[in-house]
């Protein structure tokens, strides 16, 4: 299993060719329970600015404007999910309300306090720099705005073999540090469908 393991931990962490459509495709059935906590929380209106950071095939684009229409911009580090998304959404795309671009959340592009809210769907067991990750999400929010982290808990992460190696695993103890480090003044963490995930909500 350990090739195997490996190269799937690979595709998780940046989605490719035939094999990375697939599997961003069996995500959104596995995941469901979290990209529906995620949208029950999030706190949108036409007027709040998004970023969501490693958006795979934009799914949960597809579902948060279906919410409320807003400004969505996405950043991947995977260049056939940015087509992939962007031709998913391509209604959206077209009038403006969304964007799909390559990059790296641990070196963002955008100037301090560009958006309201931020939100992450199982992208922060792949980023270089988790610390680093988190301080430039930080700045580019601004005073007042909201990161929303729904990831699968360490606990059930641990239970599939693909997870072993490529996945960096935190406690919901270490998700506190890292947005305490990073000058979140309030966290909080929600369960996601029994325990599977969770929903940690930093506000800055
Ligand atoms: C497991 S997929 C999740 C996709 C999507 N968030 C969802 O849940 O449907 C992880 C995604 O994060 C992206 N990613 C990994 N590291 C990243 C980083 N440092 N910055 C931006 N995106 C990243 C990958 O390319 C991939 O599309």
């Amino acid at each position: 299993m350990g090739k195997l393991g490996d190269y799937l931990a690979s595709q998780c962490g940046n989605p490719r060719g035939v094999i990375g459509k697939i599997m961003t495709w069996a995500m959104n059935r596995a995941n469901n329970v979290m990209y529906k906590g995620i949208i029950e929380e999030i706190n949108i209106s036409p007027k709040t600015k998004l970023l969501d950071v490693g958006f795979g095939n934009g799914y949960l684009e597809k579902l948060i404007i279906r919410k409320s229409p807003c400004s969505i911009t996405g950043i991947d580090i995977s260049e056939d999910m940015v087509r992939k998304a962007t031709e998913a959404n391509r209604k959206y795309v077209a009038s403006g309300n969304m964007k799909f671009q390559l990059g790296d959340c641990c070196d963002l592009s955008f100037k301090d306090s560009s958006f309201d809210v931020v939100t992450t769907m199982n992208t922060i067991y792949f980023w270089s720099d988790t610390a680093k990750g988190i301080a430039e999400i930080s700045r580019v929010l601004k005073e007042g705005g909201i990161f929303y982290n729904a990831v699968i808990s360490k606990e059930n992460l641990d239970k599939f073999f693909y997870t072993k190696n490529g996945f960096r695993k935190f406690t919901k103890e270490e998700y506190i540090a890292l947005g305490k480090k990073a000058g979140f003044r309030g966290i909080r963490i929600k369960k996601l469908g029994n325990d599977y995930g969770l929903l940690i909500i930093y506000m800055k």
